[in-house]
This record gives structure tokens, sequence and C-alpha cells, in this order.
């Protein structure tokens, strides 16, 4: 907590020792000092107890969001995620909520010097499931992109998001494809663990929570390094009826 801002740290410390104390978990919005322009930035941060058949804790897992300008956003979209106690089972269309995350983050994406290229399906089949939670995940992993391009050069700074049917497996994916620093060799797993990160103020939950959504929805997110530089996120949803 060495980082958070000091007006912030008795009421943020009080929520997070509670959180972990009674097992309840936590949600709090802190501000946090940015090591390389000395700046604070809001991140809201949420925690929850995993626990064993017997009800013991086995780990905390969670996610932090932090955004300079976009922040109070961000946040009312994600209390409405972290609102909602059991996933939502709607049926709703996938290309239009990608489109959506991308209104939502686009002015961001452009001010830390991010082309972005959608290449949308517009015949996709209805998927079944919680499209904010969904939504979260593609921010999630378009956040993780541009932090991996901050030492790319400008002119270089892509990032590729697709949506698409796999008609053989009934199921419908989104990749997030970056040009960035791409994954360390043989950590293309083990970045889903919760806590693994490499960023100085990073708390490695995102990916974590990301695989977790993507299960409760009898998917997979997995992740490649791309042959010319850069990842590839893959999020492979099974439409209604359909197999992961
Ligand atoms: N697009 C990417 N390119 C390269 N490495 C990545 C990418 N996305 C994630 N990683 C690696 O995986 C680690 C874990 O990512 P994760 O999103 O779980 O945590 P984080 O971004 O470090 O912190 P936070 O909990 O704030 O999201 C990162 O620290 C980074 O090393
Ligand atoms: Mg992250």
């Amino acid at each position: 907590m060495a980082a958070m801002h000091p007006d912030d740290c008795e009421a943020a410390g009080k929520i997070y020792c509670e959180g972990i104390r009674s097992g309840s978990g936590f949600t709090m919005e802190a501000r946090f000092l940015r090591a390389r322009d000395r700046t604070y930035r809001w991140h809201l941060n949420r925690a929850v107890a995993v626990r064993d058949a017997a009800g013991n804790i086995i780990r905390f897992v969670g996610t932090s969001i932090r955004d300079a300008n976009r922040v109070s956003e961000v946040i009312t979209h994600l209390r409405a995620l972290f609102a909602k106690k059991e996933p939502a089972t709607d049926p709703f269309d996938m290309t239009e909520a990608t489109e959506e995350v991308l209104a939502l983050c686009s002015s961001d994406l452009q001010r830390k010097g991010t082309q972005l290229r959608p290449e949308f399906a517009t015949d996709l089949p209805v998927v079944v499931g919680d499209r904010v939670q969904l939504q979260q995940v593609i921010l999630n992993l378009l956040m993780n992109a541009c932090e991996a391009m901050v030492t790319t050069p400008l002119s270089r700074r892509h990032t590729v998001l697709t949506t698409r049917f796999l008609a053989a497996s009934e199921a419908v994916e989104i990749t997030v494809q970056d040009n960035g620093t791409g994954i360390a060799a043989g950590d293309t797993e083990r970045i889903f663990q919760p806590f693994v990160t490499t960023k100085a103020h990073g708390l490695g939950l995102g990916l974590a929570i990301c695989r977790s959504v993507a299960e409760a929805h009898h998917g997979v997110l997995w992740a490649e390094n791309a042959p010319e530089g850069g990842s590839i996120f893959h999020i492979k949803i099974p439409i209604a009826g359909g197999q992961p």
C-alpha cells in the first residue's frame, strides 16, 4: 500500500483488511502512484474469496481497473458488473457488445497512441450469457494490450480485435492481437495464475478473473505469441447448445 494516495489509505485500508479478515472480499477505489510519471491514478480493485468444498478460503481472486480520465465511466460499468451476484443468462449479440466496449475506451486507446483495427463478423449467432462480464473481459484484454505496447514505436502500436463464428465448434471467438512485447517463453499459461504480474503496479489479477468469466460461460481463454511479434488472446464462448 506504499504507493497509495495518503488521503485514501485509511478508508481503503479498512475495507481491504475487513474484507480479507471476514472472508467476504472487498471492492475499493483508491489512487495509486505511477512510478513512470509520479502521478496518481484511480484504481478500482475488487477481490472475492475462492472456497473449497468445505467452505475454507483457498485464495482471493479479483481485478483492478485503472484509467486517468475515464475512470468514473469505467467504475459505473464495473459497479453494474459487481452488483450482480450470479452471471446473467441473456441472449445477446457479441459484435454489438464488443462495439460498446470500443465506444467506452476508444478515446483512451487513441490517447495512448494505440491504433485499433476492428474486424467484426456481421452474422454472429446469438450468445447466451452475461454480456457485461464478457465486456469486462474484452476491456481487460485491451488494457493489457495497450500496456504491452508502451515500448512499441507509435507507428507500430496496432491492436486487432476480431469477432467470428466457428461453425465446427458452434462457438463465437473473439481475439485481441497486439504488437507489444509478447509473452515470455513458457509463460503463456502461467500469466493466468492470480498475482502473476510483470508490472510495477499490476495486481496480476486481470487475466485470472477473465479466465474464470470465460469458464463460467463454458468457454475458454488462452494466449499465444504471434509469429510476427506481439501476442494474441483468444476467447471462445459456445453458443447455446454448442460445446467449447
Ligand atoms: N497483451 C499482453 N502482452 C504481453 N504480456 C501480457 C499481455 N497481457 C498480459 N501479459 C502478461 O501477463 C501478466 C498478467 O496479466 P494480468 O492482466 O493478469 O495482470 P496485470 O496486467 O499485471 O495486473 P492487473 O491485475 O492490474 O490487470 C502481465 O503482468 C504481463 O506480464
Ligand atoms: Mg491486466
